[in-house]
């Protein structure tokens, strides 16, 4: 494994690894991917292994402009074209028919594949100087939190990847919004930064939500995103007691809050989230992930509103912790 500044000659020897069915990770706008090509099925074998995923969890390919769409979807409607136009390159990936060209590798045996054009200018270049499609999942091991600094990426996959392109902190923090074009009708797979009713009003169509079910969209499964330290959310307002009564049982306590000042304590490892959304979601897995190396009894995180813009963050909490309530019982 090497870690290097993504600079020109960093991004001609990541495309040259590429083209010899190695691994790169590389910067996005959203979160770190783990790289392969996507014409290569026994390279993007080496994804799966190296994130200890399963095969049949399809993969997001990576383009360089929507003008390869038809490179690797087949039939592309019109609802996809105009939603290309408005947000890529940006973090919104389409699923749609797949080309009968299209490694079942990538697509986890499906007839679908999605694509997104990353807003990243590293991403970008990679692309460019690569030619083609870039197959590339969040560079973490598999149900754990996706990697938001290259250094994560280091921690998370060591040797199992050739190369990581350092391109700084990602500037979204939360993997890209997916919405399924596929079938009659629009869904909603994952939420992201472009919410909901930014894609209705270019499709002027209502989205359907997915029904929880696990295997079509791995990120949708509810165990997923997690740090190993037990995490639990509580609601705003019950958070103050909640960290009493944690505290009255002597538990080492990590605090993730974005609007609750608590008294500074030694039994406590308190991280200050910012309390507007964008911020919040970039600093997030960062925060998840320095807590969870501290050996703590918990992480205690202060539910955000249930707002829209705090949809995608919502989204991944519910994923990364259990209600309080769970475990251990509160005494009221
Ligand atoms: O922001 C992102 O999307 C990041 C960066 C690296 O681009 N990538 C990412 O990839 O989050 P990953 O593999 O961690 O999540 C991809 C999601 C999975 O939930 C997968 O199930 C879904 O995309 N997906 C991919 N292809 C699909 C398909 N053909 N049908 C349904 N879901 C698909
Ligand atoms: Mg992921």
């Amino acid at each position: 494994m090497k870690l290097v500044t993504a600079d020109d000659s960093a991004i001609a020897e990541a495309a040259e690894l590429l083209r010899q069915g190695g691994l790169v990770a590389f910067p996005t706008e959203t979160v770190y991917g783990l790289g392969a090509d996507a014409g290569n099925p026994a390279a993007v074998q080496r994804i799966f292994s190296a994130k200890g995923r399963p095969a049949n969890h399809p993969l997001i390919v990576h383009i360089a402009d929507m003008e390869k769409l038809e490179d690797w979807a087949y039939q592309v409607p019109e609802s996809a074209r105009k939603l290309a136009e408005r947000f890529w390159p940006g973090p919104l990936a389409m699923v749609l028919k797949k080309k009968p060209s299209v490694p079942f590798a990538v697509t986890g045996g499906q007839e679908t594949v999605a694509l997104r054009v990353p807003n990243h200018p590293v991403a970008l270049r990679l692309l460019r100087a690569f030619g083609s499609g870039i197959a590339a999942p969040s560079a973490n091991r598999f149900k754990r939190i996706s990697p938001t600094q290259a250094v994560h990426v280091a921690e998370e996959l060591g040797d199992a990847v050739d190369l990581i392109l350092d391109g700084g902190p990602c500037r979204i923090g939360v993997e890209s919004t997916i919405i399924d074009l596929s079938g009659p009708r629009p869904v909603l797979l994952r939420p992201g930064q472009i919410t909901r009713s930014q894609i209705e009003a270019v499709l002027q169509t209502e989205l359907s939500i997915l029904a929880q079910s696990g295997t079509r969209a791995p990120g949708m499964m509810t165990v997923h995103y997690a740090p190993t330290t037990i995490a639990m959310r509580c609601p705003a307002e019950r958070f103050k007691e909640t960290v009493q009564a944690l505290l009255g049982q002597g538990r080492k306590v990590g605090l993730l809050s974005y609007s609750q000042t608590i008294a500074a304590h030694p039994e406590i490892h308190r991280l200050d989230l910012p309390a507007r959304a964008d911020g919040y979601a970039k600093s997030l897995y960062a925060a998840l992930r320095e807590l969870d190396r501290l050996q703590l009894d918990l992480i205690l995180v202060e539910q955000p509103p249930e707002t829209a813009e705090w949809q995608a963050i919502n989204d991944r909490l519910r994923k990364a912790t259990v209600p309080f309530q769970a475990w251990p019982p509160v005494p009221e």
